[in-house]
């Protein structure tokens, strides 16, 4: 569907870039023409991409820095944009996440997971909206939240809290920052396989059953699903697109969400009955 050069001439900077969905797109962004730099707290993830996009023939830009810290994030935005020129794609997917019953959490939970992922995802924006409306650079902000964003969801209380928030904030500013030229977009994943989310979210194997069984399509999303919406929602062919959101979760969270999906159990001797009656 994408030709090679869908990503000529973007010059993308994804936060949590080294592990899981943001590897992943940082793989697919650079096999369609990209140039893709990445930031993360540890040196592990960043020299582990680094190396592993190198043998793929890629060079890729990757910088410490902490998102919740500004003035962190702002010196590895300088580093990055003094080797590859201006940066015109920014994609917040760092997060930070862990089941827990809520009244077991301290303030400083509640304070690190919304500390990364909401302000982290609007220190980005900030930093990079403010250079690209003083240079004029059409701009687009792809954020990654979750489903639960609308719905809420026990159990990961701060990270939809802080979910909610990034949607606002893409909706936001799709609304104020449209004129400028830049558009706020973002993806809604359901469930995927990665080491970062199921060591903090799932208790055993037997979960990602449920998870599957819960599932209209009966299976985990792959990361290329995801890396593909974003190659298209940061791309040009998605130009008048500004301030949604794409779902790619097989129908979870309508699955979960409607009264009579549970007669998918219905027998059919049942399913006759309730004809005849
Ligand atoms: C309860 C916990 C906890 C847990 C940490 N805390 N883990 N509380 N249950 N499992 C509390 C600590 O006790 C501490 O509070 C506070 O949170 C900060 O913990 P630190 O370990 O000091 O934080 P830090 O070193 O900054 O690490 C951040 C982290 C960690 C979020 C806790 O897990 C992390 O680095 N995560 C990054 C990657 C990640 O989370 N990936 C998953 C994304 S999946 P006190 O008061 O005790 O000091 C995702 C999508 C889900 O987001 C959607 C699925 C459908
Ligand atoms: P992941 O591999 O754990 O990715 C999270 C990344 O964020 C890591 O690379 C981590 O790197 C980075 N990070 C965390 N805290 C940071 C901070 N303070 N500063 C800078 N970077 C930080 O998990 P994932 O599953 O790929 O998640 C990626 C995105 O998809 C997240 O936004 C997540 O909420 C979303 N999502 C995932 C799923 C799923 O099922 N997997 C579902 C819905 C939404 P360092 O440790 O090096 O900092």
């Amino acid at each position: 569907m994408f030709s090679d050069n869908l990503l000529n001439g973007k010059n993308i900077l994804i936060t949590g870039g080294g592990t899981g969905l943001g590897k992943q797109m940082a793989e697919t962004f650079l096999k369609l023409g990209a140039t893709v730099s990445i930031v993360s707290r540890h040196e592990e993830h960043l020299i582990g991409a680094k190396n592993h996009f190198s043998k793929m023939g890629y060079h890729i830009e990757a910088e410490k820095c902490d998102v919740r810290n500004p003035e962190e994030l702002k010196s590895a935005i300088d580093a990055i944009e003094k080797k590859t020129g201006s940066i015109n794609v920014l994609v917040n997917n760092a997060a930070g996440n862990f089941i827990s019953k809520t009244e077991d959490l301290s303030p400083k939970a509640f304070d690190t997971v919304i500390g990364i992922v909401l302000n982290g995802s609007s220190y980005a924006s900030l930093e990079m909206g403010k250079r690209w409306i003083k240079n004029s650079i059409k701009g687009t902000i792809l954020s990654i939240v979750a489903t639960y964003a609308w719905t809420g969801s026990g159990y990961v209380v701060p990270s939809a809290i802080a979910k909610a928030g990034v949607l606002a904030l893409t909706r936001s500013l799709a609304a104020e920052w449209g004129h400028y030229g830049i558009r706020t977009v973002a993806i809604a994943p359901g469930a995927f396989r990665t080491e970062g989310a199921w060591s903090r979210l799932l208790p055993g194997e037997e979960y990602e059953k449920e998870i599957i069984d819960g599932n209209p399509e009966r299976r985990l999303g792959t990361k290329e699903e995801v890396a593909n919406i974003g190659a298209f929602l940061i791309s040009d062919l998605a130009s008048y697109i500004n301030g949604d959101v794409i779902t790619a979760d097989g129908g979870q969270s309508l699955y979960g969400a409607s009264f009579f999906n549970m007669m998918e159990k219905l027998p059919d001797d049942l399913w006759k009955m309730m004809r005849q009656r």
